[in-house]
């Protein structure tokens, strides 16, 4: 078991955790994850690792309720604790002194953006930063962004906060005045990376995206996160989760990212039922139905 030290909402529907994992905290890299699974027959998902600290032995992950297992998670609370944490897994970002990097963090993306962008200053480079949200309250890690940026520019879908636009409205915008850029990181969803993408191949700018396909064990075992890069197979969890962006085929991993959307819903409805009934079982029938397949 792995207790919550601390438990606090960013925002709505993302919740940060601060985990004790010392082993993961002593060898965690920017850039990878782990995949928790929250009760004995719950389902695996990968999690964003925000930071760690190795000297405390906690590692910080930011969770946004999206199907039933992240809502579930986001109904613990400091001193609960989650069933296993498995990792750091994946590859960690590839630091190097490039020279001015532009780091793109989509949504909650930005707190896997965000130790890759404080990796990048400490290795010399010129980070410029731009975290996107829907509205100002989804706005996360803004401070912590800033501190180890040389400059942050924030926008918001509605213009509730900063400016209004889409992220690559900044990095087009970065683009047309001539700035130098020589790395471009982008994380978050789906849509926002392949825009970046689009963007930056015409200029012929490197991008690293991270991608974050459905993931069972995480060891290249099961072929669960299976991705196509360049016309070739890969394994997020092994091989990645990051990737050059200009190779990803985006429609495959949305295609994949969506085969299991109706046994998500379902599980999601029976979840507000029993919450409403106020059950405190949390195994669904659709995932029930799924484990006896
Ligand atoms: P969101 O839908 O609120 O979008 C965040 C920002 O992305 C927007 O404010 C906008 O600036 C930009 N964006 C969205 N659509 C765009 C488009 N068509 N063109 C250009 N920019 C666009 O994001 P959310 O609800 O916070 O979801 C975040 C997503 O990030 C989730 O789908 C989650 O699975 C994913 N995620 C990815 C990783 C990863 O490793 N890639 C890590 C954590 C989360
Ligand atoms: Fe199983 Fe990657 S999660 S192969």
């Amino acid at each position: 078991m792995f207790k919550i030290i601390h438990a606090q909402f960013l925002a709505p529907g993302i919740k940060r955790f601060v985990i004790e994992a010392p082993r993961i905290a002593r060898k965690q890299k920017p850039g990878q994850f782990v995949i928790l699974r929250i009760y004995e027959e719950g389902e695996r998902i990968p999690v964003t690792i925000e930071n760690s600290d190795p000297e405390k032995g906690t590692i910080s992950i930011v969770v946004q309720s999206a199907g039933k297992t992240t809502n579930l998670l986001n109904t613990l609370e400091t001193g609960d604790s989650i069933l296993d944490v498995v990792g750091p897994l994946g590859k960690p970002s590839e630091i190097a002194n490039y020279g001015t990097v532009v780091v793109v963090g989509g949504g909650v993306g930005t707190a896997m953006a965000y130790p890759t962008a404080a990796a990048l200053k400490r290795a010399g480079n010129r980070v410029l930063s731009i975290v996107g949200a829907r509205n100002k309250e989804l706005v996360i890690l803004e401070r912590e962004m800033r501190d180890v940026s040389d400059a942050l520019m924030i926008t918001t879908d509605d213009g509730s906060y900063a400016d209004k636009g889409f992220v690559t409205d900044k990095l087009r915008q970065l683009i047309e005045n001539g700035t130098r850029i020589d790395l471009v990181v982008a994380v978050g969803p789906i849509v926002m990376m392949k825009a970046v993408s689009e963007l930056t191949r015409k200029e012929s700018i490197h991008t690293v995206v991270s991608l974050n396909p459905i993931m069972i064990d995480g060891t290249g075992m099961c072929g669960g996160c299976r991705v196509m890069i360049d016309g070739k197979s890969q394994f997020a969890c092994v091989d990645g989760p990051e990737f050059d962006g200009h190779k990803v085929d985006f429609g495959v991993l949305v295609q994949r990212n969506s085969m299991y959307r109706t046994e998500e819903l379902q599980s999601m409805e029976e979840f507000k039922r029993s919450q409403e009934a106020g059950h405190a079982c949390v195994a669904t029938s659709a995932e029930v139905q799924g484990a006896q397949r």
